[in-house]
């Protein structure tokens, strides 16, 4: 038998340590979810994608009575990128949550399936995503969504 050890990089940062275009697209992505749909979960959620053109595309997650109808924010921002720049590689996505009115102390990591398209968008551009996690107390940031996907499904 073989054992394989894969490691992943999280830089782990402040606030002040980012850079200027980190900083303004977490304060979108932290803006966008106060229009989130969260009636049932009470938890909003904010993402907002840099485009290579600058130009930043948000969404937040849309909820449903019927639960699975909804949508994270990770996807609704995406999709809604891909489908208003469909030539236009997104190469920066923060995301912010928060509940209780308070945004959350620890970074918010996305969901399986989020993981799982933000990765098609890297394969379909090419291009890796910088994803900043933000946390009041610190904020993680990995330069691809292949961190926080180790064996993906991507063979295809
Ligand atoms: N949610 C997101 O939008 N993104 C995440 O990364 C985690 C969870 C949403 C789904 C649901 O509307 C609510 O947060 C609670 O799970």
């Amino acid at each position: 038998m073989q054992k394989k050890r894969i490691e992943i990089e999280v830089k782990v940062l402040s606030f002040s340590e980012l850079s200027e275009e980190k900083k303004v697209l977490i304060e979108k992505a932290k803006e966008a979810s106060f229009a989130a749909y969260a009636p049932y979960s009470k938890f909003s959620v904010g993402v907002a994608v840099l485009l290579e053109n600058g130009i930043v595309v948000v969404g937040n997650n849309q909820e449903n009575v019927a639960y699975p109808s909804g949508l994270c924010a990770e996807r609704t921002a995406l999709f809604a990128a891909n489908a208003n720049y469909p030539n236009v590689a997104p190469k920066a996505l923060a995301i912010a949550a928060q509940t209780g009115g308070k945004f959350l102390e620890n970074p918010i990591s996305p969901c399986g399936s989020c993981r799982q398209v933000i990765l098609e968008a890297e394969k379909r551009f090419g291009k890796e995503i910088v994803m900043l996690l933000f946390g009041e107390k610190n904020i993680y940031e990995v330069t691809s969504v292949r961190s926080l996907l180790p064996l993906a499904f991507d063979e295809i």
